[in-house]
This record gives C-alpha cells, structure tokens and sequence, in this order.
C-alpha cells in the first residue's frame, strides 16, 4: 500500500498449494491506521482470490487484544472460526489467538 508512492503498508498472503489455502497477514504504518486502506487492501485480495480456481480459503490468526485487525477482517466478510491458545509468547506468556477464515468457493 502506497501513498505519494511511499510504501506506508503490507499486505501478503503465504500460500499452502496442497492445502488450497491461503495465509492473509497485513501491517499499516502507525500515521495511516483508520484510513480504510488496508480494510479496502483486503477486500481487493479475497476478489483476486476468488479468482483462482485450486483457491479454497483465506485465513488469518490475530493476537485477540488486536481490535483493529479483527474489525478490519470482519468489514472484509471474513468470520471467527476459533479462538485458541497459541504457541507462541508475549511477555512470557502465551498469545490467545483468534482465527478468521473465508470461503472463496460458494
Ligand atoms: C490492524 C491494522 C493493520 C488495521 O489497519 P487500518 O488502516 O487501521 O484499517 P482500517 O482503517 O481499514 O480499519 C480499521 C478499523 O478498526 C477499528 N479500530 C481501530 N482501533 C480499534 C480498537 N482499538 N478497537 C476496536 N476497533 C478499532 C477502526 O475504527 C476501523 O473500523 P471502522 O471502519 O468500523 O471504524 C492497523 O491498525 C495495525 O497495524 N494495528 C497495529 C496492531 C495493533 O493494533 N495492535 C494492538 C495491540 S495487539
């Protein structure tokens, strides 16, 4: 994501070919949190995926505390499939994680 042609945020997605799904990850530089961008960054990457015919499902894990992802997923239609308890820590302590999917294949 660019503005003025400066790159002020990332959007990617990790791919398990066997699996047919997709890994959504997504960052956004502090001063261009709340502009939209990266709600409108995804949307755009669940239509590109809907494209790609061996493409099931897109998913993303969040820190649970982390509001602005999980609403970024939800305006983008993905839904909370399961919340867990991750492997990895924070603090020493571990993540509870929340996991977002979306089916590209009606
Ligand atoms: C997640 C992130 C990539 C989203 O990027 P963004 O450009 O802000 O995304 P958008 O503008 O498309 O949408 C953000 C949405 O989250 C909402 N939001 C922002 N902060 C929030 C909070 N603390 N609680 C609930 N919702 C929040 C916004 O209001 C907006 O929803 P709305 O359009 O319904 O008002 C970005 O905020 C980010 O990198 N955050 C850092 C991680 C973080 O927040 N960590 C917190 C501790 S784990």
């Amino acid at each position: 994501m660019t503005v003025n042609e400066k790159m002020v945020g990332s959007i990617n997605v990790r791919i398990d070919r066997t699996a047919s799904h997709g890994e959504v990850s997504f960052s956004m530089a502090r001063r261009h949190w709340d502009s939209g961008m990266c709600t409108e960054a995804l949307v755009a990457v669940i239509e590109a995926g809907r494209h790609e015919p061996w493409l099931e499902l897109l998913y993303r894990t969040t820190d649970r505390r982390n509001l602005a992802s999980q609403r970024v997923m939800e305006k983008a239609g993905m839904e909370r499939d399961r919340d867990f308890r991750s492997s990895r820590t924070r603090g020493g302590q571990p993540v509870e994680e929340a996991r977002y999917t979306i089916s590209l294949k009606e």
